[in-house]
């Protein structure tokens, strides 16, 4: 019994560690922790909350995994309507809005004396409303907008969000509102949307048809546990109500509040003035639209005075103080004109949907991805269909689905090809595997010209010059087989194709020449070899140093690099294994390529067989950045500490791992020494 107050102190303790973590991980997107650390932290307190339920608390890191499944969600009265917004889609809209609002504070009696009126602007997030209610800094419920009245209480669900925080964090101890109502906008970032959609795939089960579909069924799941495992973020957009002692004046003051209080809010959030600052901000966000993270479909645009807001109230279902300014969709409807084939880099035989042209989100779209065959059965789609394709971002346009009630009587069926479009060689499609291959490796031209654009590409050779359709001329006559034949080429038989002359022809043989000197990284990223992507191929080069001995690696020792899994460490190994390669590589270095050999052997580095552990927090380096040096050196980096530690670097407010490695008597330095030593070796 008297242990229990200290193991009380130990788990709170825990917990807020968890917690600060997660919040710098899912909030401030700056994690603190690697992820294996933060794993093991979260299984000891599992561990000790399974010893001791009682000590569970409703705040635990623990209860975000989910919990046992409803059998149907209760209905939940919202004690402020959760309303609409009204729209306007161009300049002339957004004026009429402003000049609209204006006249009604002036109505009001609230003349604007040659002030403009300010608003705070947002992205409309396209996702999910949801309303959440904190009493006392805890989190009590969680509801969906519903029509607005009467949602969903999905409180389980959206405690499994680490983006929500289930207490509100207050600095310093200071008081918080005992009634808070926060309401924003529950979504699936774009990439890990593709990532769910692309594993559905594999697992060829349901794929979603757009980031705020997948949201809605994740969080309409009466199991908690399965919303756990979906990547939903949550951005807070407003206060609904709040305990008198905390009002604040503005909305943008409301929305700092709930940013101390551990919420994430929109990091495009602007305060502007008048109808001017409102248009720079809708062309700017509109402008910035395809590289957010996630799907906006328009702005969110608020007067920004609180009190005014509150003068000039509702019209219907709509606040008379905020519009939002609405961008084109980014699904349309349009036609399935045919389907081709294309061969890619590793032979994948690839169904392309040509489509008749629309205009999606500002850009025409003529042709689109089907994936796989796989995916064409799932769709059930047929040529002559009408479909629903959807572009966003620099994603591939897709189609998400076929509107059957809209399907002509003559449509015809996709059919897989048996042999290669290009090359007529066999297709065959790999156990296990979605794509289907054209077996004819290099003697296909289609794979042959990939594999020299991907060779000449930017981050790979960086050929200037050497374009598209400059490597497709090179390939239909003959004059280039492999990459290496590039530095062969010969002025006159350049100057002879289309669109070239001796000036441009001699252009292209200097950037050849500047292109042999290179890194063993881009090298390596070059070759093609499947899966290895521009990370992977830095990777290799910094671990192995020299291209001989990456000739001679076993799958093993391929499997001790960061990122190279057992599937990528069978394609490296496969390639240095195959004898034809072998050839390519050495005609490649024959013609003058060649790297700057900054890298000696790894059993020559200074810190060659030492396991190093980071901890606590540094000044002068992120953790990455002493980790990669460190590497650098031939040392690894692990996450925890044991007895086969080396070396502990103790940053700032180290906690156990610190105290660990004093009991085992592991060397301990701090970030003053750490940069010492570096600064020795690298001079
Ligand atoms: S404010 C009273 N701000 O847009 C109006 N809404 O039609 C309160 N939405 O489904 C809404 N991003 O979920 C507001 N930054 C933002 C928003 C936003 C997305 C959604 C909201 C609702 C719809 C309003």
């Amino acid at each position: 019994m008297s242990q229990l107050p200290l193991l009380t102190n130990g788990l709170a303790d825990l917990r807020k560690q968890l917690n600060e973590h997660s919040y710098r991980y899912y909030v401030l997107d700056d994690p603190s922790l690697p992820d294996a650390e933060y794993d093991r932290l979260f299984r000891q307190l599992q561990a000790l909350e399974a010893k001791h339920p009682e000590l569970i608390t409703s705040d635990s890191p623990t209860q975000r995994v989910g919990s046992t499944p409803l059998s149907d969600f209760p209905s939940i009265n919202h004690q402020v309507p959760m309303l609409s917004l009204g729209n306007v889609f161009d300049a002339e809209g957004l004026q009429a809005f402003v000049k609209r609002v204006e006249k009604e504070l002036t109505d009001l009696g609230r003349a604007l004396l040659n002030e403009e009126l300010e608003f705070c602007c947002e992205p409309k997030l396209d996702g999910l409303a949801v309303s959440l209610i904190y009493q006392n800094g805890q989190l009590v419920q969680g509801v969906t907008r519903g029509d607005g009245q009467t949602g969903e209480g999905i409180t389980e669900n959206l405690k499994t969000l680490r983006s929500i925080p289930l207490s509100l964090r207050s600095a310093d101890n200071q008081s918080l509102p005992e009634l808070l109502e926060v309401r924003g906008e529950v979504y699936m970032p774009r990439a890990a949307f593709e990532a769910m959609n692309e594993q559905a795939r594999l697992a060829d089960e349901k794929t979603f048809a757009n980031p705020r579909n997948a949201a809605a069924g994740s969080l309409r799941q009466l199991d908690s546990r399965i919303t756990a495992t979906r990547p939903l973020e949550f951005t807070a957009y407003q206060v609904a109500q709040i305990s008198q002692d905390f009002a604040v004046e503005t909305h943008e003051k409301a929305m700092q509040s709930l940013k101390n209080w551990g919420f994430k809010i929109s990091p495009d959030l602007k305060v502007v003035k008048g109808y001017s600052g409102l248009q720079n901000f809708c062309d700017a966000l509109a402008a910035k639209r395809d590289q957010l993270p996630y799907d906006i479909d328009g702005a969110v645009l608020k007067i920004n005075d609180l009190r005014l807001q509150a003068e000039l109230g509702f019209r219907a279902r709509e606040p008379r103080w905020a519009t939002s300014f609405k961008y084109p969709a980014q699904e349309e409807i349009t036609r399935l004109l045919d389907v081709e084939f294309q061969v890619g880099r590793t032979g994948a035989v690839t169904p392309v949907a040509r489509l008749e042209p629309v205009q999606v989100a500002g850009v025409t779209v003529s042709n689109a991805t089907l994936h796989n065959m796989d995916e064409i059965v799932r769709l059930e789609v047929r040529i002559g269909d009408t479909v629903i394709i959807r572009r966003a971002g620099d994603v591939i346009p897709q189609i998400v689905r076929v509107v059957l009630e809209q399907r002509p009587t003559n449509t015809q069926s996709i059919i897989m090809p048996t042999s290669c479009p290009i090359c007529d060689s066999h297709v065959e499609r790999a156990e296990g595997e979605a794509a289907y291959r054209c077996t004819g490796g290099l003697y296909c031209p289609a794979q042959r010209k990939e594999a020299i654009k991907h060779f000449a590409s930017r981050k790979a050779f960086d050929i200037e010059g050497l374009g598209v359709k400059l490597i497709d001329q090179l390939v239909d006559n003959e004059l280039v087989k492999s990459p290496a034949d590039l530095y062969k080429l010969k002025v006159e038989q350049l100057a002879n194709l289309e669109r070239m002359a001796e000036k441009s022809a001699n252009n292209l043989l200097e950037a050849l020449e500047v292109s042999k000197k290179t890194t063993l990284a881009r090298f390596i990223y070059a070759l093609g070899i499947r899966e290895v992507g521009e990370a992977t191929a830095a990777n290799l080069a910094r671990y192995f140093g020299q291209l001989e001995t990456l000739k001679q690696v076993s799958v093993e020792q391929l499997l001790d690099v960061d990122d190279v899994g057992p599937i990528v460490a069978q394609h490296i190994y496969a390639f240095f294994n195959e004898p034809h390669n072998l050839t390519t590589l050495d005609d490649l270095l024959a013609q003058g390529i060649h790297w700057p050999e900054t890298q000696v052997r790894r059993e020559d580095l200074p810190l060659t067989g030492q396991t190093w552990v980071l901890t606590g927090s540094m000044q002068n380096l992120t953790r990455d950045q002493a980790k990669e040096k460190l590497e650098a050196l031939g040392a690894k980096v692990a996450g925890s500490v044991s007895k086969k530690t080396s070396q502990l670097v103790a940053g700032e407010a180290a906690g156990s791992k610190l105290t660990k490695a004093e009991s085992l008597g592991v060397p301990v330095m701090d970030e003053q020494q750490l940069l010492e030593l570096l600064a020795s070796h690298t001079g």
